[in-house]
């Protein structure tokens, strides 16, 4: 989880260097989807509590995200310049991934594995 935590701040901060940002936008959101799923499955398989708000986070974020997508899907379609549109999307999302690891992600499931092992309640 610590890897795809990583793996998913870099391809966010990579957006910059892109020139097809805003296609490539929709991969990310598949990545943190994808995410979300494989975290949520320890939930399950470990039957870790009190996830309901940890799932919400997830699904509000990734909503906000589609929404955000999409809206600037048809800005570029409209060929305006989206490059402040391109700082606030991987300011927000970094910041987000950030607060989101730090308060949901370490103190919920964080303790209960120990170098990918999982070590208890
Ligand atoms: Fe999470
Ligand atoms: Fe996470």
């Amino acid at each position: 989880m610590d890897q795809q935590h990583q793996d998913l701040w870099s391809a966010v901060v990579a957006l910059k260097e892109s020139s097809r940002w805003v296609e490539e936008l929709g991969g990310v959101i598949d990545a943190v989807e994808a995410h979300f799923r494989a975290e949520e499955a320890l939930f399950d398989k470990y039957q870790i509590p009190n996830v309901i708000t940890h799932r919400t986070e997830h699904k509000r974020f990734l909503a906000t995200l589609r929404k955000k997508h999409s809206e600037l899907s048809a800005k570029h379609e409209a060929k305006e310049d989206l490059s402040a549109e391109l700082d606030d999307v991987v300011k927000s999302s970094t910041k987000w991934l950030k607060i989101h690891a730090n308060a949901y992600d370490e103190p919920q499931y964080g303790t209960f594995f120990k170098d990918g092992e999982y070590i208890g309640k």
